[in-house]
């Protein structure tokens, strides 16, 4: 199904609309919370949640596909819910393994590349070698990076960030001095993505729960109350509209944005990329 193609005209307007409010976000992450309770509030099971859960991402990658999003990252699984009981577990598991099996197809076909992050290690080995086979034929593709954070943890990263530096410094690769934010934020899984513009949390809860902890220094934070399940492109287009309407000042005052115009967050970006390539 090609998403362009399908698209209603009614949406489509919608959109058009949202382009011209502002500078769209390039790079919005959500952590996709509530599939437990919006189940229990309507008497279901939990899996019944996560199962309406995946209807909603497949509405909001269609979306911001549509809308030209650049990246898009998905919280699915943090590396604390696997303490969760073994049967839920299970049951997540099945679905992540349902959704790349039934999904790759369509996305590929609508240019989205798909990424991952996270402690992949540790997933099913079935999970890992679907993801593989999903990065390679999406490698090329440069619509919409599609990036699920699975087994994913920020302070995991960050410290696998450390032990790699260390192991550089040990072979003389890096010297102590030369450590600096840009050179640092390149050793992390997110590398190559900007940092995120927009975090969107579902169901009310005001923490990042590890998600993108360096990575969200400066991004815009976008609650609601909504559980993941009923959070659909209508809603996704209101936090769009909430955060064009923000004033970024990253430590400025507003007089100085407003004489300077819009601050890039992701200059370092293009220096990380630099380094990136440097040190390859
Ligand atoms: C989010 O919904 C999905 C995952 C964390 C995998 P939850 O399962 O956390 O739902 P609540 O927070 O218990 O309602
Ligand atoms: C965060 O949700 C992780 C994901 C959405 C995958 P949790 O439900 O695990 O977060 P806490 O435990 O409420 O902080
Ligand atoms: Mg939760």
């Amino acid at each position: 199904m090609n998403w362009i193609i399908e698209q209603d005209n009614e949406d489509k307007k919608i959109q058009e609309e949202i382009i011209k409010q502002g500078v769209l976000p390039k790079h919005i992450a959500v952590i996709m919370d509530g599939n437990g309770r919006w189940a229990i509030e309507r008497g279901l099971s939990r899996t019944e949640g996560h199962q309406e859960g995946i209807e909603s991402v497949r509405d909001i990658v269609k979306a911001s596909s549509q809308l030209g999003i650049k990246y898009l990252t998905l919280y699915a699984f943090s590396l604390e819910n696997w303490k969760r009981p073994i049967a839920e577990v299970g049951i997540l598991m099945k679905l992540l393994e349902h959704y790349l099996r039934q999904e790759l197809d369509e996305l590929h076909k609508n240019n989205v590349r798909l990424l991952t992050i996270g402690k992949s290690s540790s997933l099913p080995k079935v999970i890992q070698k679907l993801l593989h086979e999903s990065f390679e034929t999406t490698k090329d593709n440069d619509g919409l990076t599609l990036t699920l954070a699975l087994s994913y943890s920020g302070r995991w990263d960050i410290v696998r960030a450390v032990q790699m530096i260390a192991l550089d410094v040990r072979r003389g690769r890096v010297s102590p001095e030369d450590i600096t934010e840009e050179l640092f934020s390149t050793y992390l899984q997110t590398e190559k993505m900007p940092y995120p513009d927009l975090l969107i949390r579902t169901s009310g809860e005001m923490r990042l729960s590890n998600f993108l902890l360096w990575e969200m220094a400066y991004g815009e934070i976008y609650i609601t109350d909504k559980f993941w399940p009923e959070f659909r492109r209508n809603d996704l287009y209101d936090s769009i509209l909430n955060y064009m309407h923000r004033e970024r000042r990253y430590g400025r005052t507003s007089a100085q944005i407003a004489s300077q115009g819009e601050v890039n967050q992701n200059d370092s970006y293009i220096q990380r990329v630099i380094n990136a390539f440097k040190s390859k």
